[in-house]
């Protein structure tokens, strides 16, 4: 039997915007909005309105949960809900009652909740009137918004996280146009990742303000880590410049409290340097993370650039690495993504070794799948031995991560119940529990039996 530590953390991740709903929001966020102008870039044309249905079906989700074993559960609170004025930040009575109303019942049923104050959510008014998180002003509304939860739910939230894979803001709205508002301009890139991260800061100075009791902060990073396509100087220098930005440009300010140097050279070398003052890097240093989230899917392989990379053109990062497609890599066909779980055990080590051993969890992982119909028994369960043999190997390697030493403290997979997934809304599905969407009815999986056994042994079986 492999062991986990005394109290794990066994359980599950998901969004407010993926499972609520629209249903009495004030506010749009940008998907919310991108889906009323644009239904067609969505899947089958599925929207959020109802997503899972979280908002009228949590007392049912939620013991479906904790049936399963799990004893802690990862959401994020609406800003676009919870706020009714986003200048002057007064609050939703309904989203009060109704944020009260999950956290309540998600201690009754033993689930400790993790909470997150931004996943992509952005309310789409603040990108009208000030660009969004280009804006130091959002930053600052945000903390304002912030400072509510704390105030409103820290007497029972006792674990919080200030964003969800900020990095995906930056690549998707500012990059590579996967997300609205499909920007492509390297110079805001480079700002927005500076300003979540100043955001990021600051929510942790109010929430020290507090003193709330017991309460930790952190973060939540899809650390993806990078491997060079060969030990060839110019392949291991492309995986050098890859992993600064990909990971370290979050990364090191959330936990030594600033940038790394190497960094902040190449973005002035090549003019697209953010805007910062002394103060704002006071903030930053002086606000660093109590835990870290790592969200881990799939490796990033990357070697030398086919082009120059002073060749004309938007700045992209990209220009000092491509994608290296690794001949006879594992791959989920249905996601696109490799499969590769040693990954798991590297991250462990890079923790333990480069960044202090600061306590940290696997707040995402998992496997997206579609059509999963057509493995459903005689009874009606869908039999999803693949994700079971998937979280298996990645929860050995964790298992020697921790044993190595390494100070994780939890595991969560994403997600607990299918749940709406951005342009791919339901297309790929990755819970514990399906849902039909036309019938929201939700039916546990056999990973979902599996992963009991699991938690309530603490081990996994050798
Ligand atoms: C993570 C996000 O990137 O991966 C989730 O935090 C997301 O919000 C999950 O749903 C799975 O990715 P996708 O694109 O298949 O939904």
């Amino acid at each position: 039997m492999k062991k986990f530590p005394k109290n794990f953390w066994w359980g599950a991740a998901t969004s407010g915007p993926q499972s609520e709903g629209r249903f009495h929001k004030k506010h749009a966020n940008v998907f919310d909005y991108h889906y009323q102008i644009e239904p067609e870039k969505f899947y089958n044309q599925v929207g959020p309105d109802t997503a899972s249905n979280f908002y009228n079906d949590y007392a049912n989700d939620l013991a479906l949960m904790s049936s399963i074993g799990m004893n802690s559960l990862r959401t994020s609170i609406q800003w676009s809900r919870l706020i009714d004025d986003l200048e002057l930040n007064t609050v939703n009575k309904d989203a009060v009652s109704f944020y009260n109303n999950v956290i309540d019942t998600m201690l009754a049923k033993g689930l400790t909740p993790v909470m997150n104050l931004h996943h992509f959510d952005l309310p789409v008014e603040l990108y009208d009137k000030y660009g969004g998180w280009e804006s130091k002003k959002v930053v600052d509304l945000y903390v304002g918004f912030a400072t509510k939860c704390f105030e409103l739910f820290g007497d029972r939230v006792k674990y919080w996280t200030t964003h969800n894979e900020p990095m995906v803001v930056v690549e998707g709205e500012y990059l590579f146009q996967f997300h609205y508002p499909n920007v492509v301009d390297g110079k805001k890139a480079v700002q927005v990742a500076y300003n979540l991260n100043l955001a990021s800061a600051k929510a942790i100075a109010a929430f020290k303000k507090l003193n709330l009791t017991d309460a930790q902060i952190g973060t939540v990073l899809n650390l993806t880590p990078t491997y060079a396509a060969s030990d060839k100087p110019e392949d291991l220098e492309a995986a050098r410049i890859a992993e600064l930005w990909n990971n370290k440009m979050f990364l090191e300010p959330a936990i030594f409290g600033h940038f790394p140097a190497e960094l902040e050279a190449l973005l002035e070398k090549d003019q697209v340097i953010w805007e910062t003052s002394a103060e704002e890097a006071e903030i930053i240093k002086n606000n660093t993370i109590d835990f870290l989230g790592v969200n881990y899917y799939h490796p990033n392989r990357v070697k030398a650039p086919d082009v120059a990379p002073d060749s004309v053109g938007e700045w992209m990062p990209d220009r000092y690495y491509d994608n290296f497609d690794m001949p006879g890599r594992r791959v989920n066909l249905d996601r696109g993504w490799e499969i590769y779980p040693e990954a798991i055990y590297d991250i462990a080590l890079n923790i333990k070794e480069n960044y202090g051993n600061i306590p940290w969890y696997v707040s995402e992982n998992g496997m997206g799948v579609s059509n999963e119909e057509r493995f459903k028994n005689a009874d009606g369960v869908i039999q999803d031995d693949y994700r079971i043999d998937f979280l298996t190997e990645h929860l050995s390697y964790l298992h020697q991560g921790i044993e190595a030493g390494s100070n994780c403290f939890g595991y969560h997979m994403w997600t607990p119940i299918d749940c709406w997934s951005w342009l791919n809304a339901y297309k790929n599905r990755y819970g514990f529990i399906s849902n039909n969407i036309h019938t929201q009815e939700k039916t546990i999986k056999k990973s979902g039996y599996w992963f009991k056994a699991v938690a309530e042994r603490n081990g996994l079986e050798d």
